[in-house]
C-alpha cells in the first residue's frame, strides 16, 4: 500500500469540457459492502465497487481476518463471509495505507471479536486522531494501545485487543462523524443486547441503510430537534446480498466544478449517488448560481441516484451555512476552488473537522490558493475567499498535495481555470479514491470538438 514513487503533473487552461462521464463507485459504500459481506454467512456479490487503494486496503484486511474475497473478470466481486463473531486473528499488522475509513470501521469490528489486530498506515493516516473511536470502543471493553500523537492525540500504529462478549452502550457522538458512528454500530453487531448511538448532527447514513439491507435489526428515532437515536440489536445474523454500488458524489464533485468553471462546458455526469446526507455541495453550487439539473432520478442499491447535467455558469460568492457541512464534508477543497472563481466573497465557518482529514484541508487549501493567485484568508474554522468573477487565476505554482487525494484533484481543476499551469507535486494519492480521474478528465477534454 505504501508507494514511494511520486507522480508530478501539470494542469493548464482547458478547452470546454463536453460529453458524458461515468463516475466510479462510492468509497464509503464500497468499504461497507466488503465489511458486511465478509460478516454475512454465504456468498455476497458486489458490482460497481470502487477499486481504489483505500477500498483494496479494506479487502486485504477482511481477507486477513478470514473472508474469501475475489474479483471476477467482469468486475464483479464475490465475498464469502465468516459470520458475525467469526473473524480470525490476522497474522500480520493490517496496513491501512491512507484510509481513515478502513481504520476506524475495522477497529470497531475487531473490538467485539476475540482477536487482536495491529493497525498501521502511511504518514498522513499516522497523524490522524484515533481517540474519537478509541473512547467508545474502550467503553465497550476493547483494550486499545495507541501511539502518542501531536497535542495529546492518540494515533497509529495502534493495537486493538477485542472483547467478546463486548459490553453494549449508549454513546452520544461528541463530533459529527460517520466513521465514529459506524465503528460503534459495527462493534455492536457482535455485542449482546441493544447498542445505541446518539447523533446530534446527522452524518452519512450508509451504514444504517446497509446494515438493515443485510438483515440487522436497526431502528432510528428522530427527536424534534433532529437528534437521531440509532439502536441496533447485537449478535445479529447477516444474510448475503447482491449489491450495486452507486457512483461517488465526492468524485463527481471535481467534474461538477470543472464544468461550471471552464467556459463553454456542457457535461453529463452519470450515476451520481444523491443520498441527502452527501449531496450538500450540489445545493451550495446551485445557491452560487450553478446550472445543474438532475436527469433520470432512480434508485441504485437502496440509494437515490441521478445523472447530472452541468453547464458553465457565472458563480456568485455566498456565505455557506455551517449546518450543511456534514453533508459535504469532503467537498470543501473543491468548493474553495469554485469560490476563487466566483464573483464576490464566499465565507465558510464551522469547518474544524477539515483540519483532521487526510491533511489540514483549511491550511493546505489556503496556502495553495494563495500560491496560484487567489485572494484567500484563513480563519480558525474556515476560509474567506474573494473570487475573480470568472477571470482565470494566475496559476504558475507548484502545489504540495500532502498525501491528500482531494487536495491534488482540487488543484488539478484549479489548473483548468488558470492562465499559467498549476503543477501538483504528486498525483499518486489520487489512486486512493479515484484511480481514473485523469483519464476521465482527458475524455471530457477530447470530446470537446465532437458534435
Ligand atoms: C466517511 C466519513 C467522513 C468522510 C470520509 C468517509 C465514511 O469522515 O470524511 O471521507 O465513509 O464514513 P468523518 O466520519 O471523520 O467525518
Amino acid at each position: 500500500m505504501t508507494d514511494q514513487t511520486t507522480t508530478p503533473r501539470s494542469f493548464s487552461a482547458s478547452v470546454p469540457l463536453k460529453g458524458r462521464v461515468a463516475i466510479p463507485g462510492d468509497k464509503s459504500i464500497s468499504h461497507r459492502s466488503l465489511m458486511l459481506s465478509a460478516l454475512a454467512v454465504g456468498e455476497s456479490r458486489v458490482t460497481g465497487l470502487l477499486e481504489g487503494h483505500d477500498v483494496l486496503a479494506t479487502a486485504a484486511a477482511m481477507r486477513a481476518m478470514g473472508a474469501t474475497i475475489e474479483r471476477k473478470d467482469d468486475g464483479e466481486w464475490r465475498i464469502h463471509g465468516v459470520g458475525v463473531g467469526g473473524l480470525l486473528q490476522p497474522r500480520e499488522a493490517l496496513d491501512m495505507g491512507n484510509s481513515g475509513t478502513s481504520t476506524r470501521l475495522l477497529m470497531g469490528l475487531v473490538a467485539s471479536h476475540p482477536i487482536t489486530a495491529t493497525f498501521v498506515g502511511d504518514a498522513s493516516l499516522s497523524g490522524r486522531p484515533m481517540g474519537r473511536v478509541i473512547d467508545p470502543l474502550a467503553q465497550m471493553g476493547a483494550d486499545i494501545s495507541a501511539s502518542p500523537g501531536a497535542k495529546g492525540t492518540k494515533t497509529l500504529p495502534l493495537m486493538v485487543r477485542g472483547l467478546a462478549p463486548a459490553i453494549p452502550l449508549s454513546y452520544r457522538l461528541p463530533v459529527a462523524s460517520a466513521q465514529v458512528k459506524s465503528a460503534v454500530l459495527l462493534a455492536a453487531l457482535n455485542t449482546p443486547g441493544i447498542t445505541e448511538v446518539i447523533e446530534p448532527v446527522p452524518t452519512r447514513d450508509h451504514s444504517e441503510r446497509m446494515l438493515r439491507g443485510f438483515g440487522a435489526e436497526l431502528a432510528v428515532e428522530i427527536e424534534a430537534d433532529g437528534t437521531r437515536h440509532i439502536r441496533i440489536m447485537g449478535e445479529a445474523e447477516l444474510n448475503p446480498q447482491t449489491i450495486v454500488v452507486p457512483g461517488d458524489p465526492s468524485s463527481a464533485a471535481f467534474f461538477l466544478v470543472a464544468a461550471l468553471l471552464v467556459p463553454g462546458s456542457d457535461v453529463v455526469i452519470a450515476n451520481v449517488g444523491l443520498n441527502p446526507t452527501r449531496a450538500g455541495l450540489i445545493d451550495v453550487l446551485r445557491q452560487m448560481g450553478g446550472d445543474i439539473t438532475e436527469v433520470d432520478a432512480r434508485e441504485v442499491g437502496g440509494e437515490p441516484v441521478a445523472d447530472l447535467r452541468v453547464r458553465h455558469s457565472a458563480l456568485k460568492g455566498i456565505s455557506v451555512d455551517p449546518a450543511i457541512a456534514p453533508s459535504m464534508i469532503d467537498e470543501f477543497p473543491i468548493l474553495f476552488v469554485a469560490a476563487a472563481l466566483a464573483e464576490g466573497r464566499t465565507t465558510t465557518t464551522g469547518l474544524d473537522e477539515l483540519r483532521v482529514k487526510e491533511s489540514d484541508r483549511i491550511a493546505v487549501m489556503a496556502t495553495g490558493l494563495d500560491a496560484i493567485g487567489a485572494r484567500v484568508e484563513e480563519s480558525a474554522d474556515g476560509l474567506i475567499i474573494d473570487g475573480t468573477g470568472g477571470d482565470p487565476l494566475p496559476g504558475r505554482a507548484t502545489i504540495a498535495g500532502h498525501l491528500d487525494h482531494r487536495i491534488c484533484m482540487s488543484f488539478a481543476i484549479a489548473g483548468l481555470a488558470s492562465r499559467a499551469p498549476v503543477t501538483i507535486d504528486d498525483m499518486a494519492p489520487v489512486a486512493t479514491s479515484f484511480p481514473n480521474f485523469e483519464a476521465l478528465l482527458a475524455g471530457l477534454q477530447g470530446a470537446a470538438d465532437t458534435p
